[in-house]
Protein backbone atom coordinates (compact mmCIF):
# COMPACT_ATOMS: atom_id res chain seq x y z
CA UNK A 1 0.00 0.00 0.00
CA UNK A 2 0.85 3.39 -0.56
CA UNK A 3 1.98 5.31 2.63
CA UNK A 4 -0.06 8.17 3.14
CA UNK A 5 1.98 10.43 4.96
CA UNK A 6 2.69 13.50 2.60
CA UNK A 7 0.41 12.54 0.25
CA UNK A 8 -2.37 15.28 0.00
CA UNK A 9 -5.82 14.35 -1.20
CA UNK A 10 -8.71 16.50 -2.33
CA UNK A 11 -12.60 15.91 -1.30
CA UNK A 12 -15.43 17.98 -3.27
CA UNK A 13 -18.39 17.99 -1.03
CA UNK A 14 -16.61 17.34 2.29
CA UNK A 15 -19.15 19.52 4.30
CA UNK A 16 -21.45 16.48 5.37
CA UNK A 17 -22.20 13.36 4.29
CA UNK A 18 -19.97 10.84 2.12
CA UNK A 19 -17.77 13.50 1.79
CA UNK A 20 -17.48 14.40 4.92
CA UNK A 21 -16.26 11.00 6.26
CA UNK A 22 -14.02 10.33 3.60
CA UNK A 23 -12.47 13.42 4.23
CA UNK A 24 -12.10 12.23 8.23
CA UNK A 25 -10.94 8.59 7.40
CA UNK A 26 -8.29 10.00 5.08
CA UNK A 27 -7.01 12.67 7.50
CA UNK A 28 -7.24 9.61 10.40
CA UNK A 29 -4.73 7.59 8.37
CA UNK A 30 -2.20 10.64 7.74
CA UNK A 31 -3.36 11.87 4.66
CA UNK A 32 -3.45 15.66 4.22
CA UNK A 33 -6.61 16.67 2.85
CA UNK A 34 -7.87 19.89 1.31
CA UNK A 35 -11.82 20.20 1.19
CA UNK A 36 -14.18 21.85 -1.78
CA UNK A 37 -17.06 22.49 -0.25
CA UNK A 38 -19.67 25.49 -0.33
CA UNK A 39 -19.15 27.51 2.50
CA UNK A 40 -15.62 27.17 4.24
CA UNK A 41 -16.65 29.69 6.78
CA UNK A 42 -19.87 27.51 7.86
CA UNK A 43 -17.39 25.02 8.77
CA UNK A 44 -14.08 26.54 9.78
CA UNK A 45 -15.10 25.81 13.87
CA UNK A 46 -15.88 22.50 13.17
CA UNK A 47 -12.07 21.75 11.87
CA UNK A 48 -10.55 23.40 14.77
CA UNK A 49 -9.40 20.53 16.30
CA UNK A 50 -7.35 19.50 13.85
CA UNK A 51 -4.12 19.65 12.73
CA UNK A 52 -3.95 22.80 10.70
CA UNK A 53 -0.78 21.54 8.40
CA UNK A 54 -3.01 18.47 7.14
CA UNK A 55 -5.72 20.70 6.32
CA UNK A 56 -6.89 23.09 3.86
CA UNK A 57 -10.19 24.46 3.16
CA UNK A 58 -11.20 26.46 -0.12
CA UNK A 59 -14.43 27.76 -1.51
CA UNK A 60 -16.12 24.87 -4.48
CA UNK A 61 -19.45 25.16 -6.21
CA UNK A 62 -19.91 22.41 -8.47
CA UNK A 63 -21.40 25.34 -11.41
CA UNK A 64 -19.10 27.80 -11.43
CA UNK A 65 -16.15 26.34 -13.12
CA UNK A 66 -13.78 29.12 -11.88
CA UNK A 67 -14.24 27.79 -8.43
CA UNK A 68 -12.76 24.73 -9.60
CA UNK A 69 -9.87 26.06 -10.86
CA UNK A 70 -8.54 28.71 -7.97
CA UNK A 71 -9.63 25.06 -5.24
CA UNK A 72 -7.28 23.27 -7.44
CA UNK A 73 -4.57 26.17 -7.61
CA UNK A 74 -4.95 27.16 -4.10
CA UNK A 75 -4.26 23.73 -3.04
CA UNK A 76 -1.32 23.34 -4.88
CA UNK A 77 0.16 26.11 -3.63
CA UNK A 78 -0.77 25.39 -0.37
CA UNK A 79 0.83 22.14 -0.41
CA UNK A 80 3.25 21.54 -3.22
CA UNK A 81 1.15 18.70 -4.43
CA UNK A 82 -1.84 16.73 -5.08
CA UNK A 83 -1.86 13.67 -5.01
CA UNK A 84 -5.62 12.24 -5.35
CA UNK A 85 -9.15 13.96 -6.12
CA UNK A 86 -12.12 12.76 -5.03
CA UNK A 87 -14.91 13.51 -7.01
CA UNK A 88 -18.22 13.12 -4.06
CA UNK A 89 -20.23 16.37 -4.10
CA UNK A 90 -23.56 15.40 -6.05
CA UNK A 91 -27.10 16.32 -6.22
CA UNK A 92 -30.44 13.92 -6.07
CA UNK A 93 -33.17 14.10 -8.59
CA UNK A 94 -37.09 12.91 -8.95
CA UNK A 95 -37.04 13.77 -12.55
CA UNK A 96 -38.57 11.04 -14.18
CA UNK A 97 -39.22 9.79 -18.10
CA UNK A 98 -42.78 11.16 -17.96
CA UNK A 99 -42.39 14.39 -16.48
CA UNK A 100 -39.16 15.52 -18.19
CA UNK A 101 -37.74 19.46 -17.00
CA UNK A 102 -34.85 21.06 -19.03
CA UNK A 103 -33.70 22.92 -15.93
CA UNK A 104 -33.42 20.16 -13.94
CA UNK A 105 -31.68 18.26 -16.02
CA UNK A 106 -28.87 20.73 -16.90
CA UNK A 107 -28.38 21.26 -13.06
CA UNK A 108 -28.02 17.64 -12.03
CA UNK A 109 -25.79 17.86 -15.30
CA UNK A 110 -23.85 20.73 -14.03
CA UNK A 111 -23.39 18.91 -10.43
CA UNK A 112 -23.13 15.46 -11.48
CA UNK A 113 -21.00 15.36 -14.71
CA UNK A 114 -19.55 18.58 -15.46
CA UNK A 115 -18.13 19.38 -12.52
CA UNK A 116 -16.41 16.22 -11.80
CA UNK A 117 -14.82 16.48 -15.46
CA UNK A 118 -13.87 20.16 -14.92
CA UNK A 119 -12.03 18.77 -11.52
CA UNK A 120 -10.23 16.44 -13.26
CA UNK A 121 -9.44 18.33 -16.01
CA UNK A 122 -7.49 21.00 -13.64
CA UNK A 123 -5.73 18.32 -11.12
CA UNK A 124 -5.12 16.29 -14.08
CA UNK A 125 -0.93 17.73 -14.19
CA UNK A 126 -0.68 17.29 -10.68
CA UNK A 127 -1.95 14.58 -10.63
CA UNK A 128 0.34 12.90 -13.14
CA UNK A 129 3.12 14.78 -11.49
CA UNK A 130 2.55 12.53 -8.36
CA UNK A 131 3.51 9.45 -10.34
CA UNK A 132 0.63 8.01 -8.24
CA UNK A 133 -1.91 9.98 -8.61
CA UNK A 134 -5.63 8.79 -7.86
CA UNK A 135 -9.20 9.82 -8.97
CA UNK A 136 -11.63 8.37 -7.07
CA UNK A 137 -15.58 9.34 -8.65
CA UNK A 138 -18.41 8.57 -6.11
CA UNK A 139 -20.85 7.31 -8.86
CA UNK A 140 -23.76 4.83 -7.76
CA UNK A 141 -25.23 1.48 -8.35
CA UNK A 142 -27.41 3.79 -10.40
CA UNK A 143 -24.79 3.96 -12.89
CA UNK A 144 -24.70 0.43 -13.30
CA UNK A 145 -28.50 -0.96 -13.70
CA UNK A 146 -32.05 1.28 -13.70
CA UNK A 147 -34.45 0.07 -10.61
CA UNK A 148 -36.32 3.19 -10.55
CA UNK A 149 -37.89 5.73 -12.65
CA UNK A 150 -35.91 8.96 -11.84
CA UNK A 151 -33.82 9.25 -15.14
CA UNK A 152 -31.74 12.40 -14.57
CA UNK A 153 -29.90 11.10 -11.57
CA UNK A 154 -29.62 7.45 -13.41
CA UNK A 155 -28.19 9.06 -16.55
CA UNK A 156 -26.13 11.27 -14.56
CA UNK A 157 -24.81 8.24 -12.73
CA UNK A 158 -24.02 6.12 -15.72
CA UNK A 159 -21.94 9.47 -17.55
CA UNK A 160 -20.07 9.46 -14.63
CA UNK A 161 -18.73 6.05 -14.84
CA UNK A 162 -18.01 6.87 -18.32
CA UNK A 163 -16.20 9.84 -16.93
CA UNK A 164 -14.25 7.98 -14.81
CA UNK A 165 -13.08 5.14 -17.78
CA UNK A 166 -12.04 8.24 -19.54
CA UNK A 167 -9.48 9.39 -16.80
CA UNK A 168 -8.56 5.83 -16.64
CA UNK A 169 -7.05 5.84 -20.08
CA UNK A 170 -5.82 9.28 -20.36
CA UNK A 171 -4.17 9.20 -16.92
CA UNK A 172 -2.85 5.56 -16.90
CA UNK A 173 0.95 5.93 -18.69
CA UNK A 174 1.63 8.75 -15.81
CA UNK A 175 0.78 6.59 -13.01
CA UNK A 176 -3.02 8.07 -12.38
CA UNK A 177 -5.58 5.30 -11.32
CA UNK A 178 -9.67 5.81 -11.68
CA UNK A 179 -11.33 4.14 -9.44
CA UNK A 180 -15.78 4.70 -9.31
CA UNK A 181 -17.32 3.55 -6.52
CA UNK A 182 -21.01 2.78 -6.71
CA UNK A 183 -22.86 2.33 -3.59
CA UNK A 184 -26.51 1.17 -3.41
CA UNK A 185 -28.20 3.09 -0.07
CA UNK A 186 -26.15 5.27 2.06
CA UNK A 187 -27.58 6.18 5.47
CA UNK A 188 -26.96 10.23 4.47
CA UNK A 189 -29.26 13.07 4.14
CA UNK A 190 -29.53 11.83 0.47
CA UNK A 191 -30.98 8.57 1.40
CA UNK A 192 -33.32 9.99 4.17
CA UNK A 193 -36.94 8.73 3.14
CA UNK A 194 -36.04 5.71 0.99
CA UNK A 195 -38.11 2.92 0.87
CA UNK A 196 -35.29 1.01 2.25
CA UNK A 197 -34.78 1.29 6.00
CA UNK A 198 -32.34 3.80 6.38
CA UNK A 199 -29.95 2.09 9.72
CA UNK A 200 -29.82 -1.09 7.18
CA UNK A 201 -28.09 0.87 4.51
CA UNK A 202 -24.63 1.39 3.97
CA UNK A 203 -22.89 3.83 5.97
CA UNK A 204 -20.88 7.16 5.10
CA UNK A 205 -17.76 5.86 7.08
CA UNK A 206 -17.81 2.06 5.13
CA UNK A 207 -17.54 4.54 1.72
CA UNK A 208 -15.22 6.27 3.30
CA UNK A 209 -12.98 2.81 3.85
CA UNK A 210 -12.95 1.49 0.52
CA UNK A 211 -12.30 5.30 -1.23
CA UNK A 212 -8.84 5.21 1.38
CA UNK A 213 -8.36 1.45 0.30
CA UNK A 214 -8.86 2.90 -3.22
CA UNK A 215 -6.53 5.83 -2.75
CA UNK A 216 -3.89 3.56 -0.58
CA UNK A 217 -3.61 1.31 -3.36
CA UNK A 218 -0.56 0.49 -5.65
CA UNK A 219 -0.16 1.27 -9.22
CA UNK A 220 -0.12 -2.04 -9.94
CA UNK A 221 -3.47 -3.47 -7.85
CA UNK A 222 -6.07 -1.42 -8.48
CA UNK A 223 -9.96 -1.95 -8.80
CA UNK A 224 -11.81 0.30 -11.73
CA UNK A 225 -14.73 0.02 -9.77
CA UNK A 226 -16.04 -1.16 -6.48
CA UNK A 227 -20.06 -2.16 -6.72
CA UNK A 228 -21.01 -2.13 -2.90
CA UNK A 229 -24.71 -2.85 -2.00
CA UNK A 230 -26.83 -3.52 1.62
CA UNK A 231 -29.29 -5.67 0.10
CA UNK A 232 -29.41 -8.83 -2.32
CA UNK A 233 -29.95 -7.83 -5.76
CA UNK A 234 -30.04 -10.39 -8.89
CA UNK A 235 -26.20 -9.99 -10.20
CA UNK A 236 -25.23 -7.29 -7.36
N1 LIG B 1 -26.68 8.57 -0.08
C1 LIG B 1 -26.78 7.59 -0.99
O1 LIG B 1 -27.63 6.68 -0.86
C2 LIG B 1 -25.87 7.56 -2.17
C3 LIG B 1 -25.79 6.38 -2.92
C4 LIG B 1 -24.96 6.33 -4.02
C5 LIG B 1 -24.21 7.43 -4.36
N2 LIG B 1 -24.29 8.58 -3.64
C6 LIG B 1 -23.48 9.71 -4.06
O2 LIG B 1 -22.60 10.05 -3.03
C7 LIG B 1 -22.23 11.44 -3.15
C8 LIG B 1 -22.39 12.12 -1.80
O3 LIG B 1 -23.76 12.05 -1.44
P1 LIG B 1 -24.26 12.02 0.09
O4 LIG B 1 -25.09 10.80 0.22
O5 LIG B 1 -23.15 12.25 1.01
O6 LIG B 1 -25.24 13.27 0.02
P2 LIG B 1 -25.44 14.55 0.95
O7 LIG B 1 -25.35 14.16 2.37
O8 LIG B 1 -26.69 15.17 0.42
O9 LIG B 1 -24.17 15.47 0.61
C9 LIG B 1 -24.03 16.04 -0.64
C10 LIG B 1 -22.74 16.82 -0.66
O10 LIG B 1 -22.57 17.41 -1.98
C11 LIG B 1 -22.44 18.83 -1.81
N3 LIG B 1 -23.04 19.53 -2.94
C12 LIG B 1 -24.29 19.36 -3.44
N4 LIG B 1 -24.52 20.23 -4.44
C13 LIG B 1 -23.38 20.96 -4.56
C14 LIG B 1 -22.99 22.02 -5.41
N5 LIG B 1 -23.84 22.52 -6.33
N6 LIG B 1 -21.76 22.55 -5.29
C15 LIG B 1 -20.89 22.06 -4.35
N7 LIG B 1 -21.21 21.06 -3.51
C16 LIG B 1 -22.44 20.52 -3.62
C17 LIG B 1 -23.17 19.15 -0.52
O11 LIG B 1 -22.74 20.41 -0.04
P3 LIG B 1 -23.68 21.30 0.96
O12 LIG B 1 -23.46 20.75 2.34
O13 LIG B 1 -23.17 22.69 0.78
O14 LIG B 1 -25.09 21.14 0.52
C18 LIG B 1 -22.74 17.96 0.33
O15 LIG B 1 -21.44 18.17 0.82
C19 LIG B 1 -23.14 12.02 -4.24
O16 LIG B 1 -22.42 12.10 -5.46
C20 LIG B 1 -24.25 10.97 -4.34
O17 LIG B 1 -24.86 10.96 -5.61
C21 LIG B 1 -25.09 8.66 -2.54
Amino acid sequence: MLEPAGRVILVSGASRGIGRAIAEELYRQGYAVSLGVRDPAKLAGEFAGWDQARLHIAPFIAEDWASHRSWIDAAAARFGRIDGLVNNAGTHSKMTLRAPDEAELDRVWAINCKAPLNLIHCAMPHLEASGAGRIVNIASLSGKRVRNDMVAYNMSKFALIALNHAARRIGWEKGVRAIAICPSFVSTDMSIGATFPFDEMTTPQEIARLAATAIGLPNNAVVAEMLVNCRLEDTL
